[in-house]
């Protein structure tokens, strides 16, 4: 017999960035069910109430169906919006912390504020490249000075001095959510029709809560679009699902543990976040979903994104390939499918990885490292993208990682490289080892995942029972 384990997970961190900023700049006040309470959103409130804006904890709602006011989530919050110009210009740098997403989507709408403003980092953001949003941001108007390394690529601190805006059409090279949520908000203060495309569709939570705030959005594959100058309305409510970032190291746990199934309960499952489910299918993993209308849990108007349980039983994984397209759908998951990959039976590819040397650190080093540490099969293979008919002389290779699993894993002591999901997917592995994994370094994952030890030590008491 099974043993069950039913848990809760935190609070969908991009779609809690959004909440508060866009929260911030529309008319009226926001309640905000739910929002994560974890390191990075902190650092975007604190960068709002630096600006002027009125943010609190609110006293607990009745009909709050989660108890869980620690864990990543804050039942009740309430933003007091000051307008999209209502912004005071802050009387000192804002500093960002760690939060890739702040630093690379609040530019956005810096850009359209009538003052200077310089944003600042600990040491992992400040070497993340920046150029992607800084070129479209000058494009439309905005004076922004970054740190120029030789490669000319831009970093941190970012002084960004806003004012008014025109509208461009932007063709990003790179898949990115970031990129893309920084141009539509601009947007928003800009003349005209902004829009931007993208080589693959992105995660779409901003076009989604931007709809919420009464903003009209045209999408067409890949591409968005808005008219502006736009008047952000608050809708009064936002509640904000369980991530499936965070529950996607419980989804590879249930896979990997033999003796325990998994409900985890209301998680997001935005169609553009649930690579990681299909991935783990396609690997043999037993894995149902229940979805629940989000009015269930929150109220008719609350919630743009669809939600639901996932039920994870032991599964026997086999190899995959992965391709690039499949990885921009599941691209903060990445480190903890190579976990699940390592307990697979055969190869497993991952393509497209260049984006993962660029996040918190760089993860392919990070994982590669550490999972070879624990005798992992794991290596780096670049491969021929040439296109047929197309350039004539040989194009770049790109790299993808190559897992054979299977391998008898072992004790080791492994380090987070200051990153929360090379530290959770590590222990992770541990879980599923029952030896002994030591991660170093674990303060890290308050950045997104607040309780995240004790939820692991729940899952191991239920497994040695
Ligand atoms: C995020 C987008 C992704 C993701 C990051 C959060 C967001 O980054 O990796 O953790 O909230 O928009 P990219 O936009 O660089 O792909």
């Amino acid at each position: 017999m099974l043993k069950a384990v039913e848990i809760i997970v935190p609070s969908d961190k991009s779609i809690s960035h959004r909440a508060v900023m866009l929260a911030s700049i529309s008319k009226g006040a926001t309640r905000i069910k739910n929002l994560l309470m974890a390191e990075d959103i902190k650092r975007t409130i604190e960068a709002f109430q630096a600006m002027g804006v009125k943010i609190k904890i609110g006293k607990i709602g009745t009909a709050t169906i989660f108890k869980h006011g620690k864990n990543g989530r804050c039942p009740y919050f309430i933003v007091h919006g000051v307008g999209m110009r209502g912004l005071k210009k802050p009387s000192r740098p804002l500093y960002l912390g760690n939060s890739g997403t702040t630093m690379r989507v609040l530019p956005g709408i810096l850009a359209g504020q009538d003052f200077e403003v310089v944003l600042t980092g600990d040491k992992s953001l400040s070497a993340r490249p920046m150029k992607r949003i800084v070129e479209p941001l000058v494009k439309m108007g905005a004076a922004i000075n970054g740190q120029r390394s030789r490669q000319q690529e831009i970093y941190p601190p970012l002084k960004i001095r806003g004012g008014r805006l025109k509208a461009i059409q932007y063709k990003s090279t790179i898949a990115s959510a970031q990129v893309k949520s920084c141009i539509l908000l601009a947007g928003l203060y800009a003349d005209g029709v902004t829009c931007v495309s993208e080589p693959e569709k992105s995660r779409d939570h901003t076009e989604r809560m931007l709809k919420m705030f009464g903003c009209r959005l045209k999408a067409k594959g890949s591409r968005i679009s808005l008219k502006g100058p736009v008047e952000l309305k608050s809708p009064g409510a936002i509640g904000i699902p369980g991530d499936i970032s965070s529950a996607a190291f419980f989804i590879v746990a249930g896979c990997i543990l033999l003796d325990t199934k998994i409900t985890i309960r209301n998680v997001g499952l935005n169609p553009s976040r649930t690579g990681i489910l299909d991935i783990l299918k396609k690997m043999g993993a037993d894995i149902r979903l229940r979805e629940s209308p989000a009015s269930a849990t929150y109220g008719v108007g609350w919630v743009s994104e669809l939600m639901g349980d996932i039920m994870i039983k032991p599964s026997k994984l086999r190899g995959v390939t992965i391709s690039s397209k499949e990885v921009v759908r599941a691209i903060d998951e990445i480190p903890v499918i190579m976990v699940a990959a390592c307990f697979a039976k055969g190869k497993t590819v991952i393509k497209g990885i260049e984006e993962l040397r660029v996040k918190e650190t760089d993860r392919i080093k990070s994982m590669v490292t550490n999972l070879r540490k624990i005798g992992a099969d794991i290596g780096l293979k670049a491969e021929d993208e040439r296109l047929k008919g197309r350039a004539s002389g040989p194009e770049p290779e790109r790299e993808h990682i190559v897992i054979n699993g299977g391998m008898p894993l072992h004790s080791a002591k492994v380090s987070s490289f200051g990153d929360h999901r090379t530290a959770m997917s590590m222990l992770i592995a541990g879980l599923g080892i029952k030896g002994n994994v030591r991660v170093t370094g674990l303060d890290c994952i308050n950045k997104s995942f607040p309780g995240f030890e004790r939820l692991l030590h729940r899952l191991s008491l239920a497994g040695s029972s």
